[in-house]
C-alpha cells in the first residue's frame, strides 16, 4: 500500500465548506440563467406564462461574481440550466467567464435542444464539455402534446451537432408520465444506444404549473427498468457508481451503454443531495422544493458583495431540510414551477 502523502503546505485549504445540519458537503451550483423556454412542456411550466421581467435577471458578470465567491467555498461543480439556458443570447460568453474561475472543474449545461444545432460548437470552444439534452419522446406528435409546440427535428438536430462538437458525455434525459409517454422508453433507450450517448430517466415531480401532478401519473424507476431488461437487453447496477449522484446508473451487459434512473419519487436521494441552486432572478435555494428563499440579486448589485453573499449562502445551507415530503402529506408544492427553478 502507499503511504498517504504529507499534507501540501501551500495547497490553500478551502475555507470551511458549505456543509449542513446532515453532514451533506454541497459543491455542486444549478445555474438557472433565464425561465424563458421556446417550449411548453406540460410538467414545467404553465400554457400562459408570464416571464421574469428581464432586468430582474442576473447579468453574465452578477452570475460569474456569485460564483467566484462560492468557489472558495468548495462549490467545484456548475451546471447551467432555465427556462431554456439557449434563450439567453451568447451563453457561451457566459461558459468562458464561468470555466476561468480558480476551482471549478465542472460545467455542464441542460438543455431543451431546439436552439443547440447553431451554437454547439461555441460551447464547446467556449470550454463547456457536458450537455443533457432533455427528450421524452421521438414520436413528432406526443413531442407536440408534451412541449405544447413542435421541435422535435430541432432537438434531433442539436443531439447530432452536439455530437460532432465533441462534447463527452453527451446524456438524453427523459420525463416519464404514465398515460403519456411510457411508450416512448424503450425507443428513446434504443436511440440513445445508437448514437452511443447515455440515456436518463426522470420520475415525474410535482413541480408542474397546473398541479396536475398524481402519484398514479409517476413511472416508477422500478418499471423503467423492467422495460429495458425485457425489451432492449439485461442490465446490471454500474461498477462505479457514484453514491451521491441522484442517478443510479446501470449498465448493458453487451457493453451497449449506460442508464440512468432518477428515482425522485421512489427512492428519493435527498441525504445525500450536495446542490444549491441559484434562479435567473437572484434566489438562492437549497432544495428544488424549497419553501423559502434567499435573495442576493441585491448585495451581487452592491460595490463589495463578497462578505454578505457568503453570509446569505451559508446560512441558506444552514438551514436545509432533512428532504422533500412528497411521500407524506405534510408536502407543500412550491409556487414556482420548474422552468423558474431551473431543474
Ligand atoms: N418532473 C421531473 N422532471 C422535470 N423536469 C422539468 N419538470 C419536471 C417535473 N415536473 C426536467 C426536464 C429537464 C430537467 C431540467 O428537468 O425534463 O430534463
Ligand atoms: Fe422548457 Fe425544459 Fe420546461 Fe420543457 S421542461 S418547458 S423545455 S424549461
Amino acid at each position: 500500500m502507499t503511504p498517504t502523502p504529507p499534507p501540501d503546505p501551500l495547497a490553500k485549504p478551502i475555507a470551511r465548506g458549505l456543509t449542513d445540519s446532515f453532514g451533506r458537503v454541497h459543491d455542486n451550483l444549478r445555474i438557472s440563467v433565464t425561465d424563458r423556454c421556446n417550449l411548453r412542456c406540460v410538467y414545467c411550466m404553465p400554457e400562459q406564462v408570464r416571464f421574469m421581467p428581464r432586468e430582474r435577471l442576473l447579468s453574465f458578470e452578477e452570475i460569474a461574481r456569485f460564483v467566484a465567491i462560492v468557489a472558495p467555498l468548495g462549490v467545484a461543480k456548475l451546471r447551467l440550466t432555465g427556462g431554456e439556458p439557449l434563450m439567453r443570447k451568447d451563453l457561451d460568453v457566459l461558459v468562458r467567464m464561468l470555466v476561468a474561475i480558480p476551482g471549478i472543474a465542472d460545467l455542464g449545461l441542460t438543455t431543451n435542444g431546439i436552439l443547440l444545432a447553431p451554437i454547439a460548437a461555441r460551447l464547446r470552444d467556449a470550454g463547456l464539455e457536458r450537455i443533457n439534452v432533455s427528450l421524452d419522446t421521438l414520436d413528432p406528435e406526443r413531442f407536440e402534446r408534451l412541449a405544447r409546440r413542435k421541435g422535435l427535428d430541432d432537438v434531433i438536430a442539436g443531439i447530432h451537432a452536439a455530437k460532432r462538437a465533441g462534447f463527452d458525455p453527451i446524456k438524453l434525459n427523459a420525463v416519464v408520465i404514465r398515460g403519456f409517454n411510457e411508450q416512448d422508453v424503450v425507443p428513446l433507450a434504443r436511440f440513445a444506444r445508437e448514437l452511443g450517448l447515455g440515456m436518463r430517466f426522470i420520475e415525474y415531480m410535482p413541480l408542474d404549473a397546473e398541479h396536475a401532478w398524481e402519484r398514479d401519473k409517476v413511472f416508477l424507476a422500478d418499471e423503467i427498468l423492467d422495460a429495458l431488461a425485457r425489451e432492449v437487453g439485461p442490465l446490471a447496477p454500474a461498477a462505479d457508481q457514484d453514491p451521491r449522484a441522484p442517478a443510479l446508473d446501470y449498465d448493458y451487459l453487451d457493453g451497449g451503454g449506460r442508464v440512468g434512473l432518477i428515482s425522485s419519487i421512489s427512492r428519493p436521494f435527498c441525504m445525500s443531495c450536495n446542490r444549491l441552486r441559484l434562479t435567473a432572478d437572484g434566489k438562492i435555494r437549497n432544495c428544488l422544493f424549497a419553501l423559502e428563499e434567499t435573495d442576493v440579486r441585491a448585495l451581487l448589485r452592491s460595490g463589495d458583495p463578497a462578505e454578505a453573499v457568503e453570509r446569505a449562502v451559508r446560512a441558506s445551507v444552514a438551514a436545509k431540510w432533512e428532504g422533500h415530503e412528497i411521500n407524506t402529506a405534510r408536502f407543500v408544492q412550491p409556487d414556482r414551477t420548474m422552468h423558474s427553478i431551473g431543474g
